[in-house]
């Protein structure tokens, strides 16, 4: 029926299932204050679409996509419309020994693509359009590393769901209908201490991650006492596991001794996401941590709302 073809089109996602990369970029901004700034980041937003048509269309064929956020903090003067059920500023866990914490971010763009010149290009009009309406609160640049790998030399991004596994998981549903298409989405910059990383023996980096280094096996989950990342980061409850897609990206400034991982994950559920943290923050059970991080210090937490590309065209009417 016309009705529901208008409910599909009104509910189509942004680029969420776009393949890994070899580059991507993590651009967080903060809109300044005023009516003025609000209404030219509506504008910008609504013509978001336009200008990845552009990019894409320039690029050869090469891969090209991005992705906008909107934060909590500025979701009701920015949109006028009703928050995603779950929305919230990004929640500060604290464990006994690490910290997830909580940082300033209004938008997110998520942008991946085939090369880095295609980003720069987005990003260089992106900012044009947007003007002293927002300043940018971080922007990293990832790039691929051997097989997909972090810079803990794992590989990295395997469980991710696929197939119809990966919308089902990843897109608010009918239990948000205002907001279905839509994708909650949390990022955290890590910083490693690779020094101390690389001192660990390979066994024990491989209990850590609950996985092989060379060729990426799954170890076996412990069901008692310290548990790896992989299965502190296994969601289940009666419903079944609940999965999250992430597109982690190495980021590093060698120069600067910078080295560190770019975390980004999409779900369906925030709680997902926020549980994967208590899991690895607090622990399971206290004070249980996940020892990744004791390599890994998150430098920055937010929480947005990736809504469907209508609702962004939209914002310009
Ligand atoms: C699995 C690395 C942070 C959620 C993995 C794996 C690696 C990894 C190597 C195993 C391969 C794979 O399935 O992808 C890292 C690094 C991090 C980080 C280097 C930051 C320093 C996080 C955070 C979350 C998370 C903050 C969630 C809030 C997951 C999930 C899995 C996973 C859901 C798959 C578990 C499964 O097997 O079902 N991570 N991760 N990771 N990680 Fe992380």
């Amino acid at each position: 029926t016309p009705e529901a073809r208008h409910r599909a089109i009104d509910s189509e996602p942004q680029y969420i299932d776009a393949p890994m990369t070899a580059s991507a970029a993590f651009l967080v901004l903060a809109i300044n204050p005023g009516d003025q700034a609000l209404e030219t980041v509506r504008a910008v937003l609504g013509s978001t679409a336009d200008l990845i048509k552009d990019i894409r269309g320039r690029a050869n064929g090469e891969t090209f996509t991005a992705n906008v956020g909107i934060g909590h903090r500025v979701w009701l003067t920015l949109t006028g419309k009703a928050e995603p059920r779950e929305l919230t500023a990004f929640r500060e866990i604290k464990g006994a020994k690490h910290t997830a914490i909580s940082t300033p971010g209004d938008l997110l763009c998520h942008i991946r693509a085939a090369s880095t010149d295609l980003i720069i290009e987005f990003e260089k009009i992106l900012l044009e359009a947007f003007g002293d309406a927002v300043i940018a609160v971080d922007d990293v640049a990832g790039f691929r590393y051997f097989d997909g790998r972090d810079l803990l030399e794992f590989v990295d991004g395997t469980a991710n769901p696929d197939g119809l596994d990966l919308p089902a998981a990843t897109l608010v549903g009918d239990e948000d209908p205002d907001h279905a298409g839509g994708s909650y989405v949390v990022v955290q910059k890590y910083l490693h201490n690779l020094a101390a990383w690389r001192a660990q023996a390979a066994e024990t980096q491989e209990a850590i991650i609950g996985r092989t280094k060379f060729d990426n096996v799954e170890l076996a989950d412990a069901s008692e006492g310290q548990k790896s990342h992989k299965t502190l980061c296994t969601i289940t409850d009666e419903e079944g596991e609940h999965d999250i897609l992430r597109d982690n990206m190495p980021f590093a400034v060698p120069g600067r001794g910078e080295y560190g991982t770019y975390f980004i994950g999409y779900s369906r559920h925030l709680w997902v996401i926020e549980k994967m943290l208590e899991r690895m923050f607090i622990g399971d059970p206290p004070p249980l941590h996940d020892r990744i991080l004791d390599y890994s210090t998150p430098v920055s937490g937010a929480t947005f709302f990736v809504p469907p590309r209508q609702f962004l065209a939209d914002l310009s009417d």
